[in-house]
C-alpha cells in the first residue's frame, strides 16, 4: 500500500470521534504518527486504541490556549515537528437570532474560530517547508441555513483564515485549504437521526446524490489536502458534500 505519511507527525484536534477519528486512522494506516485531542479522557483512550499504530491522545479543549500550547510542548518532546495539522475540532448550536446571547457566542466562537487560530498558530514554530494546515469548514459557510448564524459565520471565519493564512505564511512553504463536509454521517448525527426518521429523508433529498457523507469520505479528502498530491493546491475549499454548493 501507498504510504504518503510515512513518519510525518499529524495533529488531529477533535480526534476522538466523528470525522476526525476517521481521519486520524486513515493517516495512521498510511505511516503517520498521529496526535489526537479531545476533553474526554475515556472517549481519547478508546479512540487511541481504535487508530493503534502508536497513536496519541493529549486530553485538551481547543480553545484553551494552554491545553493547546501544552499539546506541542509534548510533541515537540517526542518529535521536534509537525508535518500537518487537521483543525477539526469544531461544535454546532442552533440558535435563531433573537434567542441569541452571551454563552452561544463564546460556546461557538471559542471553539469555531480562537481555537482555530491558536490550533494553527502554534503548531508553526514546529513546521517546516512542505508541510501542510487543512481546516474543517462546513457549507454552512457558504449558505444562510436557518436558526445558526453563529456557527454559519464561524464556519465562514474558517474559510476565510485559509485565504489569508496561504498569503501568511507561503515565504515558508506552508500549505493551508478547507475541507467543508456537508450533512455527514458521525455517530451522534446517526443516533439523532435513527430517532428521526423522516428528518432523514428530507435531508437526504436535499443533497444530489441522494444521502448524507459517511466520515471517512470526508477523510479521504483531508488526507489529499494534506499530501503531496495537492501540492499546488492553496487557500482552496474542497466540498466533500455530494453536491449541495456545486448544484
Ligand atoms: N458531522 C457533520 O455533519 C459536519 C458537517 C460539516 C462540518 N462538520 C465539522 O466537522 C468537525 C467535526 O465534527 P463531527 O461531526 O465529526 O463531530 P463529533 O462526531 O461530535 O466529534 C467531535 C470531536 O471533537 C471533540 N471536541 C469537541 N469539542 C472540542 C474542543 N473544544 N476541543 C477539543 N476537542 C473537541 C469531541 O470530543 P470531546 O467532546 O470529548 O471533546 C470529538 O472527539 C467540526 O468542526 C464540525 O463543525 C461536521
Amino acid at each position: 500500500m501507498n504510504k504518503r505519511f510515512e513518519n510525518k507527525v499529524v495533529v488531529i484536534t477533535g480526534g476522538s470521534d466523528g470525522i476526525g477519528l476517521a481521519t486520524a486512522k486513515l493517516f495512521a494506516i498510511e505511516g503517520a504518527h498521529v496526535y489526537i485531542t479531545g476533553r474526554r479522557q475515556e472517549l481519547l483512550d478508546e479512540a487511541v486504541k481504535e487508530i493503534g499504530h502508536g497513536a496519541v491522545g493529549v486530553r485538551g479543549d481547543a480553545a484553551n490556549a494552554a491545553d493547546v500550547a501544552r499539546l506541542y510542548e509534548q510533541i515537540q518532546q517526542d518529535h521536534q515537528k509537525v508535518d500537518v495539522v487537521f483543525a477539526n475540532a469544531g461544535v454546532y448550536e442552533v440558535a435563531p437570532l433573537d434567542a441569541i446571547d452571551d454563552r452561544h457566542f463564546d460556546a461557538i466562537f471559542n471553539v469555531n474560530v480562537k481555537g482555530v487560530v491558536f490550533t494553527v498558530q502554534k503548531a508553526l514554530p514546529l513546521m517546516a517547508a512542505g508541510s501542510a494546515v487543512v481546516l474543517n469548514g462546513s457549507i454552512a459557510g457558504s449558505k444562510g441555513l436557518p436558526g445558526q448564524s453563529l456557527y454559519n459565520a464561524s464556519k465562514a471565519a474558517v474559510r476565510s483564515f485559509a485565504r489569508s493564512w496561504t498569503n501568511d505564511l507561503k515565504e515558508r512553504g506552508i500549505r493551508v485549504n478547507v475541507v467543508s463536509p456537508g450533512g455527514t454521517e458521525t455517530r451522534l448525527i446517526r443516533s439523532y437521526l435513527d430517532a428521526q426518521p423522516e428528518v432523514e429523508k428530507a435531508l437526504n433529498q436535499s443533497v444530489p446524490l441522494g444521502r448524507l457523507a459517511q466520515p471517512n469520505e470526508v477523510a479521504r479528502a483531508v488526507l489529499f489536502l494534506a499530501s503531496s498530491e495537492s501540492s499546488f493546491v492553496a487557500g482552496h475549499e474542497l466540498f466533500v458534500d455530494g453536491g449541495v454548493a456545486a448544484v
